[in-house]
């Protein structure tokens, strides 16, 4: 196990359907602290499946996933860990659409112990730096499709995570958006050393990125 890894994939699958479907075959991954990844890789590859596994929304059929060394179906476990140290960010977004800007950025802080001042002002930070300040209380159903994501961006951003996973984050946006997004992220991989992993289908996302692995059927190229 690298020292260095945040996270390591060792001989990860992920059967479907009595296993019918082999979603993921055999991937073993090392994916660097601090480092900006992309997943390519055509529909049905195994993508999301992968994505998926990393934060722990899904179970391996077989193969282990450490997180800093540790074996995630332990790590997990523990009350609040994947609440502090990852963040998700959506194609169609899951914001709260009755809820405006700050109180959807606040939604993850909820059970954090910080004072109400505190968690106000984390929010309020880092809403800036996606600079949707004056936006804060609108509620989001009044918001553009960028805008959207760069609420969603800030909300998983909002507990300092360690790791972001991010499914095709740019997959409703039009160029402009997809360009801001991608420059975002890049500036918050770069401002807060947060460690970001993106599925994407844009060949231009890749120059954002520092490094791009591909999927074809399950494995990894
Ligand atoms: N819950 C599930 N039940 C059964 N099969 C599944 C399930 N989730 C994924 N699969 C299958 O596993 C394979 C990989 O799916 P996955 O969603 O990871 O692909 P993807 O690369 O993310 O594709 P896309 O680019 O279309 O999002 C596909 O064949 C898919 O049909
Ligand atoms: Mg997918």
């Amino acid at each position: 196990m690298n020292k260095e890894s945040l996270i390591e994939t060792v001989n990860l699958s992920r059967y479907y359907k009595d296993g019918k479907v082999l979603a993921l075959d055999n991937v073993c991954l090392k994916i660097a602290k601090g480092e900006f990844l992309a997943i390519k890789g055509s529909s049905g590859s195994g993508k999301s499946t992968l994505l998926h596994l990393i934060g722990g929304l899904d179970i391996p059929t077989a193969g282990e996933i450490y997180f800093e060394g540790q074996i995630v179906s332990e790590v997990y476990k523990k009350r609040g860990f994947r609440l502090n140290n990852l963040g998700f960010v959506f194609q169609a977004f899951y914001l709260w659409p009755v809820l405006n800007v700050l109180e959807n950025v606040l939604l993850p802080l909820m059970e954090s112990s910080l004072s109400r001042q505190k968690k106000l002002q984390k929010a309020k930070d880092i809403i800036n730096l996606v600079e949707m300040n004056d936006k804060i209380s609108s509620s989001v159903s009044n918001l553009s499709i960028g805008q959207r994501q760069r609420v969603a961006i800030a909300r998983a951003l909002v507990m300092d995570p360690k790791l972001v996973l991010a499914d095709e984050p740019t997959g409703n946006l039009d160029s402009k958006n997809t360009e801001n997004v991608l420059s975002l992220f890049k500036t918050l991989n770069k401002q807060r050393d947060v460690t970001i992993v993106m599925v994407t289908h844009e060949e231009k996302a890749l120059i954002f990125c520092d490094r791009w692995i591909q999927l074809s059927d399950g494995k990894l190229q």
